[in-house]
């Protein structure tokens, strides 16, 4: 039987490309598998045909629309994952659910192999097959643009010469990848890092500069997940829909940074995730009301590790698994309502309640009455810190102790 090899198509002109020239390099037959993350654009049936046309055996099309948001990026959101406190893993999210469809496809068909699209310089080759191999031990992993030297003006004169059913004369300067939780662009002229990005560079967000009128939003959560906006019942994909909207009215999300690949390279990334940055920021704010105080401590090295195992390709692994048992027992509690006002590229939290709240107005207040006993703060701070105090007394008596003049050598200006 002739081998089959699994495609992750997007329909776009490499991946067409990528079809026939798998086929003529291998001799493989190709199933092409297209995934729906919410990235917009043709509809999966015409992506199919597509397929087809370029001589895919088989097409596997999947809307995964709802699993990634619920299984991938509301597990994100409960980590407040920011890769390098900046980036919510946008492209990281969606490269795992691609590759358990990829699996999928591939079990359902019989191929040895799974293809992708990537380069060889960048996270996502790795992601894609750090998953596949997680997932199915015994699938290699072949990346046409990498491997088989499929390039891109390769592939421009492949498809005229085919006569493959995909425009090849439209030039985009950038490298795009988007899904529901938000979007990323790099490569042309951002590839100088003192460039600011052009207009032209943004589609999630309007311009922060030039606002509607402010928008206030109520967010409620249940166990750190979005389930009511406003007020109306919402999915995990419903409510990233709504806040993309309504945030990326307001230019909320937008973020310019020279990042570590894990490949070893900085490159510069644009990105647009309104959506996720403001349901980030509700999120945490709840958490700060909802949280012990250690346990919140604690729960930010874990989502940092969980945040860096995601961007390093390791979705299926061990520790991922182990840390997210953590941070959904952090999640018990994290019920309630956040309100936010969404305005000129920014989501501000204005308020807060919460049945599970620590915050507790009795303690807190300094009016009259409160039930916060102010005498024993006194030998509280004696014992927190006497070992301190201990310590500069034997400074002292040993010559040694602090000077409370500024420090002359890292004064401004001297050397
Ligand atoms: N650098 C980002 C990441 O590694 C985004 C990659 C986006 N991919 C692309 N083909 N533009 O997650």
């Amino acid at each position: 039987m002739t081998e089959r090899i699994v495609l992750a198509y997007s329909g776009g002109l490499d991946t067409s490309v990528a079809i026939g020239w798998i086929h003529e390099a291998t001799g493989a037959d190709v199933i092409a598998c297209a995934v729906d993350v919410g990235q917009g654009g043709e509809d999966l049936e015409v992506i199919r045909q597509r397929a087809l046309d370029c001589g895919a055996v088989e097409a596997y099309v999947a809307d995964a629309r709802d699993e990634f948001a619920s299984e991938y990026c509301m597990p994100a959101l409960k980590a407040n994952a920011l890769y390098m406190d900046a980036y919510p893993v946008v492209s990281a999210l969606s490269r795992p659910v691609i590759a358990k469809h990829l699996v999928k496809a591939a079990k359902k068909y019989g191929a040895s192999a799974v293809a992708h699209g990537c380069t060889g310089k960048g996270n996502d080759q790795v992601r894609f097959e750090v998953s596949i191999t997680s997932l199915a031990p015994n699938l290699q992993c072949i990346a046409p643009v990498r491997d088989l030297a499929l390039t891109r003006d390769k592939a421009i004169d492949y498809a005229e010469k085919n006569n493959l059913p995909i425009t090849t004369t439209k030039h985009n300067p950038f490298s795009i990848d988007q899904n529901v939780w938000g979007r990323a662009i790099e490569t042309g002229f951002l590839e100088d890092i003192w460039n600011e990005p052009t207009k032209d560079v943004y589609n999630y967000t309007d311009d922060p500069a030039f606002p509607p009128v402010a928008d206030e939003v109520v967010l409620t959560f249940d166990h750190g997940i979005p389930v009511a906006i406003d007020g109306r019942a919402v999915s995990p994909l419903e409510a990233i829909q709504e806040m993309n909207r309504r945030a990326g009215a307001q230019g909320i999300g937008r973020i310019d940074i020279v990042e570590d690949r894990l490949v070893g390279i900085k490159s510069r990334e644009i990105y647009e995730a309104p959506g996720a940055m403001a349901l980030i920021e509700a999120h945490r704010e709840l958490e700060r009301v909802t949280l012990e105080r250690e346990q919140g401590r604690f729960k930010r090295e874990v989502q940092d590790r969980w945040t860096d195992l995601v961007y390093d390709g390791q979705w299926f692994s061990h520790l991922k698994r182990s840390l997210e048992a953590f941070i959904e027992d952090t999640q018990r509690y994290v019920s309630g309502d956040v309100r936010m006002r969404l305005h000129g590229g920014r989501a501000t939290v204005t308020g807060r309640r919460s049945d599970a709240s620590l915050y507790d107005f009795n303690l807190a207040t300094y009016d009259e009455g409160d039930t916060f006993d102010q005498s024993h703060a006194k030998g509280f701070i004696e014992i927190y810190g006497l070992a301190s105090k201990q310590a500069t007394a034997r400074d002292e008596k040993f010559g040694n102790g602090p000077s409370l003049e500024p420090d002359e050598a890292s004064a401004f200006g001297k050397e």
